[in-house]
């Protein structure tokens, strides 16, 4: 019998040895949400909170301070300023308007580009030198902005892209099928937005195509597919007009990137990550899947699209691309 040689991994990542911090710049429903799902799940020591309403922030930081008897570990939180971005590991982004019924996400652009032009100014004048994780929407757009208002290298600034699309579509894929959505593997890519597209040709529930699943069982049937895609696609208008906003989800979307970078997973996850050839595309960050680790973007997983695929995935490039002409100047 031939021996299997033991395989060394290196990483090729210097962990620090002190405790990391998470900066989270704005305490409205997403970053307040975001600040509790990342305490319930200990998952940094010390979260610093930011906001223009200093009284919301402080607010939001002695609540959960509150909770930490019950935390599963301990995590220093304070309201802070920027000055506190200098020591942070990952700098969290959720500040800025959301939607409106009736509003896209693109609808934002101009809005929040204004108001990110001075954040990650004020982030990166404090020698921030760690991550950048961004939320706001149109998160594509805004993730780009933080990439080229900060000088920092393109892996080190991510956004949230389709991590929340993936999930809603894992959910109700699994929902259908009767089976746990952890088992089901399929990707949402493109714009966080009404142009992504569904990666059908690689959707698949514990390593079985979707198209095996169907001929399974004839209750399952290949038209319900699209109209499964259609509510991923449209459930944050369908939220905002129930709620006015969507804030859950996203929250715990973010948590479980943060933990992806912090811990050093090398989690694929579907992110907003710049395209450099990737795809046949470049100069864009959209929604793919991606490999996260404490350097940020390790590398991107390149699908094998099918035609149809393809011609989305470029339609949806094309339209953040021309979103992105004013913060390209
Ligand atoms: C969402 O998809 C509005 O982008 C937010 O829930």
């Amino acid at each position: 019998m031939v021996a299997v040689p033991y395989l060394k991994v290196k990483r090729g990542v210097v962990m620090k040895n002190r405790v990391n911090r998470v900066v989270l710049i704005g305490t409205g429903f997403v970053g307040s949400s975001y600040a509790f799902a990342l305490l319930n799940q200990g998952v940094t020591e010390e979260m610093v909170l930011i906001d223009l309403n200093k009284d919301k922030s402080e607010g939001d930081a002695m609540d959960l301070n509150h909770g930490m008897p019950f935390a599963p570990s301990p995590t220093s939180i304070w309201f802070g300023d920027y000055s506190d971005c200098k020591e942070a590991d990952l700098v969290v982004i959720t500040a800025g308007a959301n939607q409106k019924p009736g509003e896209t996400r693109l609808d934002l652009v101009e809005k929040n580009a204004k108001i990110f032009k001075g954040i990650v100014n004020h982030v990166m004048d404090s020698g921030f030198d760690g991550i950048f994780l961004v939320a706001t929407n149109p998160v594509d757009i805004l993730t780009y902005a933080v990439w080229k208002f900060s000088g920092l290298p393109k892996d080190r600034v991510i956004g949230s892209g389709t991590i929340l699309d993936t999930a809603r579509f894992r959910f109700l894929l699994g929902e259908y099928f009767k089976v746990d959505t952890r088992n089901v593997h399929a990707y949402i890519i493109g714009e966080h937005g009404d142009t992504e597209l569904p990666v059908w040709s690689h959707a698949d529930i514990a390593g079985k195509n979707i198209d095996d699943w169907i001929r399974k069982e004839e209750n399952f049937r290949k038209e319900d597919l699209n109209s499964i895609f259609l509510n991923v696609r449209d459930a944050a208008y369908q939220i905002i007009e129930r709620k006015g906003a969507t804030y859950y989800g996203i929250a715990m979307g973010l948590v479980r990137l943060t933990k992806a970078i912090l811990q050093n997973e090398n989690s694929v996850l579907t992110v907003s990550a710049y395209l450099d050839g990737e795809y046949g595309h470049d100069d864009v960050y959209i929604g793919v899947p991606a490999i996260v680790n404490r350097n940020g973007i390790r590398d991107i997983v390149e699908l094998d699209l099918n035609s149809e695929e393809k011609d989305q995935f470029s339609q949806s490039v094309n339209v953040l691309k021309k979103t992105l002409e004013p913060i390209r100047k």
